[in-house]
């Protein structure tokens, strides 16, 4: 039966870059959980109501995951929805969750998941909200939702037993059916369609190695379907591929410290061809050759530069969109294929409609997230995909097609250096000081330097109009080095600051030194600009990327 139970607001629920995220005691305590799905379908809900309409939902496969999936359906049943699609044992990848979404025309879905995060019961879960495109809810939205949570006085639910998640097919809760789905095959299908399956197949076939790191997280089963039975990589090739509450007690995020592994074994003297890795809910990823690592930024650019040879793009790109944060390595490719190139502000959400309007095909952060318009997420499978595809056709190795396109395009030295779980106060009022400190930066020499713009990126959705402030602080050297900081919109505990730094370098005798010592007396700049060490009294940071 459908009850309405009351409850008062939980203050601080405000979705961040990526929905919303808390630790795991959080969630799972009193009314948590249930106030944030109740304000997203008060936000969300058409005038008609959810009738006729479907939800999708799945998650990461973390601790919690199966409990808030009961609870979404129970409580979609009760606030009217026709039909929910839920992947087979809660599974879903954020990425393959959009790709249901488009595909079966539902309404939205609702897709948990703390991405990158530890889990287990100490650790971090996560909720969002992706409309009909499939994409993550644009800010107006996210925004509504905060509103409802600081309002919210009852929420409806029913008093139906556990739907059994494990058993593909129909089940029925009060009068919404529940379609349990398997959770990688329309995403496998529309992979089929984008990529030259047969042409990977016989590069697998002739002997060629990739090593995919799962990270115990939710890629495991999308990678084993795909690499090893449709394309026949060796088995083998995806490494920790069960999906764990936990992730095996690793921060399943795909980066140089928590991929270390991979790393190393791309680094050794076996390495195989391509080593890839994705994080907790597959959206990110991580590329890196035999004896080369590709940064993220350079990874968009070289995809964009080479996605005429994948089927899905031969008739070329309508253009990139990249993060403020991302270097300009993307930029220079769109000016060479004579298409446009858009900065947004950090997170997905500002993709989605550059994407529905045509304006660009493919998408990507420095925090390793690549995508196309063929869903409205970034997807880590994907990219690994379009990289096998690229290597096919030119038969190259990575490091001969990054050494190749720097050669052409110079190249974009670039680091991030985070500075995680610092007070919260303390940032804020770091980030002021230099806020104020920016003000008078411009037309100004910093060590050498003359400083070309500073300020707070805002930017202004061409497609909709809307502004939004206070993106990050950046200043902009004549000479195209590039400081940015912000504050990270993802973390749980205290802040975390993000400082990203750059610098172009056209000569290609200068191409093949170290990232850290290319960007050496750029990293001293941004530290003592900000004052980092003093403030936080970090001698140094959490992780370098
Ligand atoms: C981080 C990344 C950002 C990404 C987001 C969600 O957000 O920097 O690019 O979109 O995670 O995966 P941040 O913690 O920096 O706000
Ligand atoms: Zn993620």
């Amino acid at each position: 039966m459908n009850k309405t139970v009351a409850t008062i607001p939980i203050a601080g629920m405000k979705p961040g870059t990526s929905g919303l995220r808390k630790k795991v005691v959080e969630f799972a305590s009193g009314h948590y959980l249930p106030n944030f799905v109740q304000a997203v379908f008060d936000a969300v809900k058409p005038e008609a109501g959810f009738a006729g309409q479907t939800l999708v939902v799945g998650g990461d496969g973390r601790y919690y995951n199966r409990e808030a999936i009961q609870t979404v359906i129970r409580m979609a049943a009760a606030n009217g929805f026709a039909r929910v699609l839920v992947g087979q044992d809660g599974i879903l990848s954020t990425p393959a969750a959009s790709c249901v979404i488009r595909q079966h025309v539902a309404f939205g879905g609702l897709i948990l998941s703390a991405s990158h995060n530890p889990g287990g019961p100490d650790g971090d879960f996560g909720i969002k909200f992706n409309g009909a495109n499939g994409g993550p809810a644009a800010e107006k939205i996210t925004d509504a939702i905060y509103a409802c949570t600081e309002k919210i006085n009852r929420f409806l639910t029913t008093d139906t037993p556990d739907v059994d998640l494990g058993r593909i097919g129909v089940q029925q809760v009060e009068g919404m059916r529940v379609e349990v789905i398997d959770a990688v095959a329309d995403y496998v299908a529309l992979m089929r369609k984008l990529f030259d399956f047969p042409a990977l197949t016989r590069l697998f076939a002739s002997g060629f190695r990739l090593s995919f790191d799962a990270m115990h997280a939710v890629t495991g089963p999308y990678a084993h379907a795909i690499f090893e039975l449709e394309l026949g990589a060796a088995p083998g090739t995806v490494r920790n591929g069960v999906p764990l509450p936990d992730f095996g007690g690793h921060h399943p995020d795909p980066n140089l410290v928590h991929a270390k592994e991979l790393l190393d074994r791309m680094m050794g003297p076996d390495a195989p061809d391509l080593g890839a890795a994705s994080d907790g809910d597959g959206d990110r990823n991580l590329i890196i050759g035999r004896g080369i690592f590709i940064s993220p930024s350079d990874s968009l650019a070289m995809l964009a530069a080479n996605a005429h040879l994948a089927p899905a793009y031969r008739q070329g790109i309508a253009g990139i969109a990249r993060s403020m944060p991302t270097s300009g390595a993307a930029d220079r490719v769109a000016q060479a294929l004579g298409v446009p190139c858009f900065e947004t502000p950090t997170g997905w959400k500002f993709f989605g409609n550059l994407l529905d309007a045509g304006k660009v095909t493919l998408c990507g952060e420095e925090s390793a997230g690549t995508g196309s318009d063929h869903v409205r997420e970034k997807d880590g499978v994907w990219a690994v995909l379009l990289w096998l595809n690229i290597l096919a056709v030119r038969q190259q190795s990575v490091k001969q097609i990054a050494h190749e396109h720097w050669a052409h395009f110079g190249r974009n030295y670039y680091t991030r250096h985070d500075y995680e779980d610092i007070d919260s106060s303390v940032a804020k009022d770091l980030m002021q000081a230099l806020a104020l400190r920016m003000r008078d930066l411009t037309g100004h020499e910093l060590e050498g330097r003359l400083v070309a713009t500073a300020d707070d990126f805002s930017y202004l959705d061409p497609v909709d109009g809307s502004l939004s402030k206070n993106q990050g602080l950046r200043i902009v050297f004549e000479d195209g080095c590039r400081i940015v900081y912000r504050l990270s919109g993802t973390g749980t505990s205290g802040a975390t600051l993000r400082v990203y730094i750059e610098r172009f370098e056209g000569n290609p005798t200068r191409h093949g030194m170290e990232t850290q010592a290319a960007l050496a007396d750029l990293i001293l700049l941004a530290e003592s600009l900000a004052g980092i060490r003093v403030r936080t009294g970090r001698l140094a940071p959490s992780v370098i990327t």
